[in-house]
Parts: C-alpha cells; structure tokens; sequence
C-alpha cells in the first residue's frame, strides 16, 4: 500500500522554483521524480545517455519498490522532462540538486569528488543568473566550500550563484517514501537566500510538518557521514559480540534481542548476521576517517577502522561456517548462494557482501551457484565468472549446502520441507538470521548461523536437567 499517494494534492505550492537534478541515478532519479510529482517543473540531467532515454521512455534502469508507477505518474504530469545540455540546463533552473556519484577513491580510502567537481563545473560556466547549486551527494567536510570557490570563479555570474547543501537520507528500498516524507531535512546554508530557496523548493515536505535543521555548509556535509558511521557502528557492534558468543557458545540472537528490550538501545540496526554493504555505508565511514585524518582529528574516529574491520570478517566467518558445515573442505561442493544485492528491495551489487561471499567460496574449490529476485543480472555483468540460477528452486536443486546471503522475503518464505525435498543435504547456513532455525531444524536440516551455538541450548538443557533428575541415586 502506498500510504504517500495525495501528499502533493494536500499541499499546494506557492511559489514553485523551477529544478534540475544533475545525476539521476538511485539518488537523483528518485529526487527529480519525486519533486515533478509535489508539483514542480524539474530536468533530470546526466551524462549517461542510456540512462536518460530509459528514464525518457518512462522505465527505471534500477529496481526500487513504487519508483517505476511514480515516473509514469511525473511524466504523465509533463512536469519531467531529462537533457544532456547544461547550458539549458543552467538558463532553465533555478535551484540545481547535485546528485552525482562519489565512489571510493582507487587509490585510497578518501572519496573520489571528480564527479561532483567535473558536474558542478560544467553548470556552473553556463549560470548567467542569481541561482542556487544544492549538493545532495555525500561528501567530505570542506567539500561544499571548496566547490563555493570554483563556483565562484567560473560562473558568469560570479557571487550571484550560491551553494547550499541538503544531505540525503533515502534507503534504497524505501527510496519513494524517504524522499516523500524524510525523518528530517538538513539545510546547509550561506546565506538567508539560501534558505528562503530551499524552503521553497521543500514547501511541501515542511508542510508536513517534517523537522528541519538549518546549519552552515559543514555541520550539513557531517551530518550524513556521522549518521551513517553510528548505524555502521551500531550493526558492527553487534556482530562484535556475535564473534565473542562464538568464543563462548553463547547465542548472538537471544543476546541482540534481551538488548533491543532496552528502550535506550533499541532492536534497530542491532540484527547480527553478514554486515553491511552497498554504496554507501562501507565508502563513507572509509571517506570519513580519511577526511578525519587530513583535519588532524583521525583518533576521534580510529574506532571507524574497527568497525570495517569487524564487518568485512563476517564475510570470511560465514565461509568458514559453510566449510565447516560440509565437513571441512569446500572443493566440489555445490553451493546455493541465495541473493547478490547488498540488501533486500535492492538490485545494487556495490560492495555487496552476498556477492564476496559467494566468489570467496568459488575461490576455494565450490561450485556456486547464486539467485537473487532482482540483481542477477547486474552480478552477472560485474562477476561473469559465476553461475547464476533463474529461480530459487533451480539453485538449490542438488545443492550440499544452501547460504542465504541477502534476506529477501521469497527466502524467508520458502517452506524448508518444499526445499528440502529438492536438495543433495539439508543442510543451512543463514547468514542474514531471517530464517526460523526451529522450522528447518524440525524438518531435518543441520541449521547454523554466525554468532549461534551449532545446536539450541536451552532445549537441550532442560532435557539434560529432566533426563538427570529421573536417573536414580
Ligand atoms: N543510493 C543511495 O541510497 C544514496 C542515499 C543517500 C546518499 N547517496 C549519495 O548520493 C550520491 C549518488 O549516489 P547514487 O547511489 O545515486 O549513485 P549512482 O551511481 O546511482 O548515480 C550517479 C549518477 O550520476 C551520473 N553522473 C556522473 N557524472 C556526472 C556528471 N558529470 N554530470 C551529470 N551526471 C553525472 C551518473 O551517470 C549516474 O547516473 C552519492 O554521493 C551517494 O553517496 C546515495
């Protein structure tokens, strides 16, 4: 159910800046569809000329739940409309979203800005008016007033021409309902202009009565990366204590539930499992800690190198889960590798853990076989090296063993008797903790999870204290 449908009838608009979104890929088409549906005049802009007529002819070159319903809906409107041509792009609007991507840098852990350098530029020496350039990306502190510098220098315009920034939120997944109705916006700001614009370019989310924080340029830029490293933390965390209970045979998953009753912890982001990945989390605590480190306060965030650390060793444990669970040798052991994307409602691969874990398997010997509901073919295009099934029943079909990597729903839905009936051995590791380990263990299957005891403890220990108390003295 859409529960963001009527948002824009609601709330009319007064005085409606006309946008571009530069870069329209998963932050930017979301944005730019989104703001046409509230209501305004947007030109989505990108240098990738396929993306641009995929978007054009109204379908969305990536998988995100509500987003494809929601473009027909903007270009029905003729609010929408995409271009490669900057300099139309720059006499058409009046307030510009930069969207563009920041990768990891090849060389170190600090965020690639050629991008957004290379995008902001290129506007800029086509604005001959009083406008304003928003960056949405995510960025290293400093980076919005680096970039007011060359906006400066190259815009016709000179002074005229503004930089805010207005950090995203979005989950992919959710993207539609983040954009529609953020948990809170962030303006990062110069100047009361400034403001006044980005008020208005936001008039129907505020009217919402969504929280606003208003902030110069580098509170905003840290807002997005601190936010990110403590959720970052949080699951790290976690997964800490996963790899003690492995030491002591405690169970992660009673542990991470007796915390979440905690109301000062919480249950969210506490969920154990394989860690995180995609395109954000992993590059931007990396970016953080580097850009730390430049502003000579790197110790303040050392802990952030753990927090990776801990994260990527849930990729090698969970292949030690399945060597151990076959017996100690992965060669020739065909392997079902459920899901490729880095979450579930996802088909991004970008540095997702589903897909290291399967190619850390190939690499020892396994014959893998991977199923993801949408991002197959996008594993298939970066690792052409693995085989990939169409369906969940074909991967598991003569499996010895079934990893579940990403939690889609079609994984935990799927009846352990049905796949039993379809396997070599019933035999499990769940990486994600979404699969109910009673359910599988009753149906046969050897079940283990990272941070768990190979067998269920209580159960045993009860039986252990009846089957004691009936042995005579
Ligand atoms: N994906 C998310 O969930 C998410 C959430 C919050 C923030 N962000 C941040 O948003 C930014 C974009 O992320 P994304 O996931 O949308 O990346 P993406 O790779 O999906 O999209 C980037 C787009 O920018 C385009 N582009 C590159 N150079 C350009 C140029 N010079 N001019 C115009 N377009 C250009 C690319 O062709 C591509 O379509 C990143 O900084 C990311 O960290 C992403």
């Amino acid at each position: 159910m859409d529960d963001t449908a009527g948002i824009a009838a609601t709330h009319p608009i007064v005085d409606r800046p006309r946008m571009t979104v530069i870069g329209t890929g998963y932050l930017g088409a979301t944005h730019a569809v989104c703001m046409a549906i509230l209501g305004f005049e947007v030109l989505g802009v990108d240098v990738d000329l396929a993306k641009l007529d995929a978007l054009k002819s109204g379908r969305v070159p990536f998988y995100e739940p509500g987003l494809p319903e929601r473009l027909a809906e903007a270009l029905d409107s003729g609010r929408l409309h995409f271009t490669d041509d900057f300099a139309h792009a720059a006499a058409w609007g009046d307030v510009h979203f930069v969207c563009v991507g920041t990768p990891q840098s090849k060389e170190s852990n600090a965020a690639d800005l050629t991008y957004v350098e290379l995008a902001v530029t290129e506007l800029a020496s086509h604005l001959t008016r009083r406008s304003l350039i928003v960056g949405k990306s995510t960025v290293p502190i400093g980076t919005a007033a680096s970039l007011a510098d060359i906006v400066h220098r190259v815009a016709p315009a000179g002074e005229e021409v503004e930089l805010a920034w207005n950090p995203e939120f979005l989950r992919e997944g959710y993207a539609v309902k983040d954009t529609l109705q953020p948990d809170r916006l962030v303006f990062g700001v110069s100047s009361s202009w400034a403001e006044a614009q980005l008020r208005a370019a936001f008039e129907p989310i505020l009217n919402l009565g969504t929280p606003l924080v208003v902030c110069d340029l580098s509170t905003a830029e840290l807002v997005k990366v601190a936010a990110n490293s403590f959720l970052a933390t949080k699951i790290s965390y976690i997964n800490a204590m996963a790899e003690v209970c492995e030491a002591t045979g405690a169970d992660v998953n009673l542990l991470a539930t007796a915390l979440s009753h905690d109301s000062r912890i919480g249950g969210r982001f506490l969920k154990p499992g394989l860690g995180f990945g995609g395109g954000c989390l992993p590059k931007d605590i990396r970016a953080f800690a580097h850009r730390a480190g430049e502003l000579g306060v790197g110790q303040a965030v050392a802990f952030l190198h753990e927090v990776d650390a801990i994260n990527q060793r849930r990729r090698t444990r969970t292949v030690d889960l399945v060597r151990e669970i076959v017996g100690g040798s992965l060669v020739g052991v065909k392997v079902a590798a459920l899901g490729a994307a880095f979450k579930p409602n996802s088909d991004d691969i970008r540095d997702a853990p589903a897909l290291d874990v399967a190619r850390l398997l190939a690499a020892e010997g396994a014959s893998v076989l991977v199923y993801d509901p949408q991002a197959n073919e996008n594993a298939r295009r970066s690792y052409p090296e693995l085989s990939y099934a169409d369906s969940l029943e074909e991967a598991v079909r003569g499996a010895n063993v079934v990893a579940l990597l990403t939690e889609w729903q079609e994984f935990r839905d799927a009846d352990p008797k049905d796949l039993g009936a379809l396997v070599a051995h019933r035999r499990v590791v769940d990486g994600r903790h979404a699969l109910d380990a009673d359910d599988y263990r009753d149906k046969g299957w050897e079940y283990r999870a990272l941070g768990r005891p190979a067998q269920p403890k209580t159960v045993a220990l009860v039986s252990d204290v009846r089957d004691e108390a009936l042995i005579p003295s």
